[in-house]
């Protein structure tokens, strides 16, 4: 039998990285404070943050600091070495989570965070379907790309989901008991949508699903990867609400730059956990673990979270201009809802110096901006906003 592989027409692209993204026309040299620097000397507002995560902006002197400390001190050690920094680091978050969901499980991504929460859901419970809601982002992997809305018809891959999944349509409160049953393992959800657009479930559809959960037995699992670490003004969406979930996945702004996750867990689901349930190589790492030491201490004594819900305000009351007809989200998870495509005047603005996203919504451009902007900031995304067309 010939095994030889059929020839292909393809050249490895010139910087032989997998050509995977669309990428914005920028060439992006350094970065300070919140302005990225480019090759041919643009100065660009980035209200974007890399998908949410340059939470602190770049170069914050603490950061590097802790980070620098880190480094010199002890680069890595694996969770099988008990290490001060990733026990501070624990207790540091649980604390400003401040929620009882007190068991903290150190890991790399997002995805890896869903990933577990499902795992000891479905192992808890015994069950075998997972609900998550429509519009839903919660990552690449076999588990959380399952529950992730559309990724099916997109780009999932994998033959077939790990456990039976069913969505319920946003905001539907009417739909929640006759999808979530005595059959449910979990329902995950991100408070405020990311990827759909900064979509903010509200109070009374959170609530309802915390009820239908605690009626038959249901772990609550908030994906607060994006919307989390002070994003909407508050540690999490989850104190914005006052719905505490069972557990709370995080990432991104979690690190300010520095790859990690977490995983927090109420003490009736960590009081299932025993050696081995659960492992990791690199979560938990020393690296890791000052950072988010560092992030939440810069967060708390800067007034972060005060001051994202003062900028988000005035974000709301003067933002609405130009092809901008309403501001929807939370904080600094911020959806502007255009009159013309979301994409030209994401384009729009990048020629003016001010870098935002798109969204799963093609008429939300979508704000992701670091804490540590201040009113200036907002002034310049309303007037060049207002210097676009309608
Ligand atoms: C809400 C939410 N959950 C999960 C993820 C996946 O995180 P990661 O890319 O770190 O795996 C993302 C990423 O955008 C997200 O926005």
């Amino acid at each position: 039998m010939n095994t030889a592989p059929a020839p292909v027409d393809w050249t490895a692209p010139a910087d032989h990285l997998a050509p995977v993204y669309a990428q914005w026309p920028i060439d992006v040299v350094d970065a300070s404070g919140v302005h990225l620097h480019t090759r041919d000397g643009r100065r660009i507002l980035d209200l974007y943050g890399g998908h949410a995560v340059a939470a602190l902006g770049y170069s914050h002197p603490r950061l590097i600091a802790a980070l620098e400390a880190q480094a010199r001190s002890l680069i890595f050690q694996s969770n099988a070495v008990p290490l001060e920094v990733r026990a501070r680091a624990a207790t540091r978050l649980t604390r400003f989570a401040g929620l009882g969901l007190d068991t903290a499980f150190f890991v790399s991504t997002g995805a890896e965070a869903n990933e577990n929460a499902l795992k000891l859901a479905l192992k808890i419970t015994g069950r075998r379907k997972v609900v998550a809601v429509e519009g839903s982002f919660h990552g690449r992997t076999a588990a959380a790309g399952a529950v992730t809305w559309g990724a099916a018809k997109k780009w999932y891959g994998f033959p077939q989901a790990p456990f039976d999944v069913a969505f319920v349509p946003k905001g539907d409160l009417a739909a929640i008991a006759g999808t979530v049953g005595t059959d449910t393992a979990a329902v995950i959800v991100e408070p405020v949508q990311g990827v759909a657009g900064a979509v903010d479930l509200g109070q009374p559809f959170l609530a309802a699903l915390r009820a239908r959960c605690d009626e038959v037995g249901v772990q609550l699992v908030f994906d607060e990867v994006q919307c989390g670490m002070g994003r909407t003004g508050f540690p999490f969406a989850a104190n914005m609400y006052g719905v505490t979930p069972d557990m709370i996945t995080t990432a991104k702004a979690l690190g300010a730059g520095f790859p990690c996750a977490a995983l927090l867990m109420a003490n009736h689901v960590a009081s299932h956990l025993k050696a081995d349930d659960l492992g990791t190589t690199f979560g938990g790492g020393p690296m890791a673990c000052a950072m988010i030491e560092a992030v939440v201490d810069i967060i708390e004594t800067e007034g972060l979270l005060a001051n994202v819900r003062t900028l988000s305000r005035r974000l709301r009351d003067t933002c609405v201009v130009g092809p901008v007809t309403g501001v929807q989200g939370a904080g600094f998870l911020t959806g502007l809802r255009t009159r013309r495509p979301a994409r030209d005047v994401q384009r729009e603005l990048l020629e003016r110096d001010i870098l935002t996203g798109t969204s799963g919504d093609p008429h939300v451009v979508r704000i992701l901006a670091p804490f540590v902007l201040d009113t200036t900031h907002i002034d310049a995304l309303r007037d060049a906003l207002a210097s676009l067309p309608a």
